[in-house]
């Protein structure tokens, strides 16, 4: 087989969020932080994944608001579009096609043996679970393969979706011959996993809301973000240290926030809480690092958000941009699997 790629281009990454709820500490740490960092290094593609967004039931009039607001989010963030391309999903037809195309290729057993699959499905009505949500990984993987990403900045719970993605590329690759670059996970060694304030066993998530104190938004006001923080489940106990013992996930928690945002050294921090009186002082400091990381972000977004029409039209010079190489990796595939070309 011939070789598909130019040889000397640069890196790419390629990454994504949903417009499924307001974003979180969670998705800047794990996230959005590290691209900010990486689009220095790599040529980055940053989407907002809008068709993953309707795979469970959701309001269109939200979806089309939150898609605007994610973007704008990925700029306030420190995603430079003159360096980025930044895009939404469904301005690129070449996502949906290629996932059908891949849908052909992906042994359902694969699917269904995805946890987030497994979770998400067990909290709806056996009966009213579409097949989007099963195919949802798939999707995913159009969405990393078409630009050719070396790396996908994410984190922890899209691991095994970015595992799947691997697998699909390689089976691909056999079956039809080399097509896609074989990306790797990129996941941050600090706030790759940030849990829920309110219930420290779970994962924070934008999207399911245990209370009105499960997570700390983006975009929350300073004496709200203080509050939630003031008022995260802990245990019984004084000792704040990084610890596995489920007992003290909560505190563990709040140490790691603390960690993915100063990017200090576990030993440092253990050592600056050494003489801390209680829990009480480890929130009030984590609560203040917090504001100090939110503050430039939100000045940010609504400095970008006082003209709707600027981020529209980024979004659709992001969309030209990533539209020229996704096809280009489209028109490949549909080479390699044999359709006939259409006459032009
Ligand atoms: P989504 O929208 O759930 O989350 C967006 C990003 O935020 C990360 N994240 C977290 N990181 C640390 N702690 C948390 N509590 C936390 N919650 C979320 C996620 O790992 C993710 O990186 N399937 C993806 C979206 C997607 C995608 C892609 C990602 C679609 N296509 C292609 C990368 C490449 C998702 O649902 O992310």
């Amino acid at each position: 087989m011939s070789e598909t790629r130019p040889p000397q281009r640069n890196k790419r990454v390629l990454s994504g969020v949903q417009p499924s709820g307001n974003l979180t500490i969670g998705n800047y740490l794990g996230a959005l932080k590290q691209w900010a960092r990486e689009q220095h290094n790599y040529e980055s593609f940053f989407c907002v994944v809008d068709l993953h967004a309707i795979t469970v039931p959701y309001d269109p009039a939200t979806l089309r608001a939150k898609t605007r607001e994610v973007a704008a989010l990925y700029l306030a963030c420190g995603i430079d579009p003159a360096i980025s391309t930044v895009f939404v999903q469904s301005h690129i037809p070449a996502h949906s096609e290629l996932a059908w195309l891949l849908n052909c290729v992906t042994p359902l057993g694969w699917l269904y043996r995805m946890t987030q699959f497994k979770d998400k499905a067990a909290k709806q009505q056996a009966e009213s679970v579409s097949a989007g949500l099963l195919n949802y990984p798939v999707l995913m993987a159009a969405d990393i393969l078409l630009y050719q990403a070396d790396a996908v900045p994410v984190g922890d719970d899209q691991r095994q979706h970015l595992e799947l993605t691997r697998d699909l590329a390689q089976r691909f690759n056999h079956l039809f011959g080399e097509t896609f670059t074989i990306p790797e996970p990129m996941i941050p060694p600090a706030g790759a996993r940030i849990r829920a304030l309110d219930d420290p066993t779970v994962k924070m998530s934008k999207s399911e809301v245990s209370s009105e104190y499960h997570a700390v938004y983006l975009l929350d006001p300073p004496d709200k973000a203080r509050k939630k923080i003031m008022r995260a489940v802990t245990d019984s106990g004084r000792e704040i240290r990084f610890s596995d013992d489920p007992e003290r996930a909560g505190v563990n928690n709040l140490l790691e926030l603390y960690e993915a945002m100063t990017g200090e050294t576990r030993e440092a921090i253990e050592a600056h809480f050494a003489t801390a009186r209680g829990y009480g002082d480890l929130k009030k400091e984590v609560a203040d690092v917090l504001i100090a990381t939110l503050e430039p972000i939100q000045a940010r977004y609504h400095e970008l958000t006082r003209d709707v029409s600027y981020i529209d039209g980024l979004l659709a010079e992001g969309a030209a941009r990533a539209r020229v190489v996704a096809n280009a990796t489209l028109d490949l595939v549909r080479e390699r699997m044999g359709f006939l070309k259409a006459r032009t």
